[in-house]
């Protein structure tokens, strides 16, 4: 029989977060909004804000040079980074990042599915670790959505926050704790308006016409892609459950993309996990995109909520439309 492919062992992982905090009551001074609806409607009270001037390289670097420390190294053969707020269209932000962590030369490239993007960064480089392309990756996730949110429009403003997550991948063995499972991931383009920046592009530069009113910013049809996003994530977590070969109380943790609290219930109840299982730090940090993952994790771990041993059914959705999940064992970091 074949060997099975080496699989990719989280080895370390490190978050930041800009220090400036928004509250709910700080919203509610400036836009049509009050605290308990946002706190009842999304389960946020504060997120934190990257002050001007602060790029999503800036919060990469700290999150990236702290899942360094804690995986013991001062390089890795690849950097993945990914985000929806990039410091420039172009180039990819990842080799800044790299050569700012004292990598340079090394391979570094951007991976873009929004707010499913840390699954999708996750999954490009387990393969690039099965192929033997690369033995350690660092994948960083970064986002200051508060660069492309409207701050007139309070669909989106109470919901997004900044920051940042990353963790450390090494080549190793699939029945390690650590080793990332089968990937379950999706897309549906069909839906691709109801998260978007319309302005911007190539689309709109093409089009000769100048971006209208707004369109530069953020713009989510939130009610609709709640039921997607609940839909999507339900799927793909039993599907992810299937491939691993767990029963669903086998999971003791559900890492959810943390788009609202709401989604969270939502989401565990049709798994039919109980109560305790889904890992929450929205409250703190609100929406932060694709780093909601990886700062979650982070900060569950560091509160003790996720403990070595801990079967983990991770799973993310976003703009695209684009959704994933994969599990894993929570390891000794
Ligand atoms: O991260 C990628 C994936 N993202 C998601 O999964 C996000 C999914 N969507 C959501 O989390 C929710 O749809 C939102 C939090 C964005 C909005 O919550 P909702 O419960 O779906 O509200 P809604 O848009 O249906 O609006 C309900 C009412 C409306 O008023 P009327 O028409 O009933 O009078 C809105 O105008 O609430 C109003 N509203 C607000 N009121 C106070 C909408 N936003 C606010 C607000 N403060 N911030």
């Amino acid at each position: 029989m074949a060997a099975p492919h080496p699989a990719a062992v989280v080895a370390g992982i490190g978050a930041w977060l800009p220090p400036d905090v928004v509250t709910n009551h700080d919203l509610s001074a400036r836009m049509d909004t009050t605290d308990a609806w946002i706190r009842q409607r999304t389960g946020i009270r504060r997120r934190h804000i990257a002050s001007p001037g602060t790029a999503a390289s800036d919060l990469a670097v700290e999150a990236g040079r702290r899942a360094l420390e804690s995986a013991g190294l001062r390089t890795v053969d690849m950097v993945v980074l990914t985000t929806t707020t990039p410091d420039k269209p172009c180039p990819a932000t990842a080799p800044a990042v790299a050569a700012r962590l004292g990598m340079e030369g090394v391979p570094a490239f951007d991976v873009a599915a929004v707010c499913s993007g840390f699954l999708y960064a996750l999954a490009t480089s387990a393969g690039l670790i099965a192929a033997g392309t690369a033995d350690h990756v660092l994948v960083i996730a970064t986002e200051v959505y508060s660069a492309i949110i409207d701050p007139a429009d309070r669909g989106t403003a109470v919901v997004f926050g900044d920051g940042a997550g990353a963790v450390v991948l090494r080549r190793g063995d699939p029945d390690e704790w650590g080793a990332l499972g089968a990937f379950v991931l999706g897309s549906d383009g069909v839906h691709e308006d109801l998260i978007q920046v319309p302005a911007g592009g190539s689309r709109q530069r093409k089009s000769g016409l100048p971006p209208g009113p707004g369109d530069e910013f953020f713009r989510m049809r939130g009610k609709e892609v709640f039921r997607h996003a609940v839909q999507r994530m339900t799927t793909a977590c039993r599907q992810a459950t299937l491939a691993a070969g767990w029963e669903p109380d086998r999971v003791d943790r559900l890492a959810a993309h943390q788009a609202n609290a709401r989604i969270l219930t939502a989401v565990s109840e049709r798994l039919g996990l109980a109560g305790d299982q889904p890992l929450s730090n929205i409250e703190q940090v609100g929406n932060i995109g694709a780093a909601s993952l990886p700062v979650l994790l982070a900060h569950s771990a560091e509160r003790g909520e996720l403990k070595p041993g801990h079967h983990l059914l991770l799973t993310a959705f976003g703009g695209g439309l684009t959704w994933g999940a994969t599990t894993l064992v929570w390891p000794q970091l």
